[in-house]
């Protein structure tokens, strides 16, 4: 029986309840694994500025920001291959993204207490003709997402742990970010904080 609810946002699809508390525990259990590989990040926007959220990736690439810009790496900067994206994150896009090849970059952003996220678009891969897809673990975020110009009108939509995003077709390169999170409102982290898996496909 589907439990979840469908709903569009803008031009974006959230699955809202996608993962029960038993899937989103495990896939902690799965992110824990991933960071004890490749050790969370501080990233600095290629303005030098340190970014609020803490970020490391498992697949093929992984990506990053530093002083050099926004990139896609093929490995940690301790120098170690990223981790391979688990079957249990896998398993999620192929559910929601039949038409779409494997994930080659699973981007892990973890949100403590004032972390956020500027309007931007993921435009770092080589063609865009793949979907977004974004998972939330952890406490609520609100998240805006505009359309494909800056300019264009903004909406919010609180995203929930368990919740997915899926963005295609017209709303693959809409401007999005996230506000800010409402800490302590999960309790699947035992100290507060959110989680947002981000799969792409990369080349
Ligand atoms: C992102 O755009 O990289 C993250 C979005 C989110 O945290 O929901
Ligand atoms: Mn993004």
């Amino acid at each position: 029986m589907v439990k979840y609810k469908s709903i569009y946002f803008k031009e974006s699809q959230v699955f809202k309840g996608f993962l029960d508390k038993l899937a989103q525990k495990s896939l902690l259990n799965d992110i824990r694994l991933i960071v004890s590989s490749a050790p969370l990040l501080s990233p600095l926007t290629p303005w030098g500025k340190p970014m609020s959220v803490k970020i490391t990736s498992a697949g093929k690439y992984g990506w990053y920001s530093d002083n050099n810009g926004y990139r896609y790496t093929s490995k940690h900067p301790n120098g170690k291959d990223w981790p391979e994206i688990p079957n249990s994150i896998r398993a999620i896009w192929h559910d929601l993204c039949p038409k779409s090849p494997d994930p080659e970059c699973c981007l892990v952003n973890f949100y403590t207490k004032d972390a956020k996220m500027g309007l931007h678009q993921d435009k770092d891969e080589k063609s865009f003709k793949h979907p977004v897809l974004s998972i939330s673990l952890g406490d609520d975020a609100l998240l805006r997402m505009g359309g494909v110009n800056k300019s264009d009108p903004i909406e919010s939509i609180w995203l929930s742990s368990g919740d997915v995003l899926v963005m295609a077709g017209a709303s693959r390169l809409a401007y999005h970010g996230v506000d800010r999170i409402r800490f302590g409102s999960s309790q699947l982290l035992k100290s507060g904080g959110r989680i947002n898996l981000t799969l792409r496909v990369v080349d």
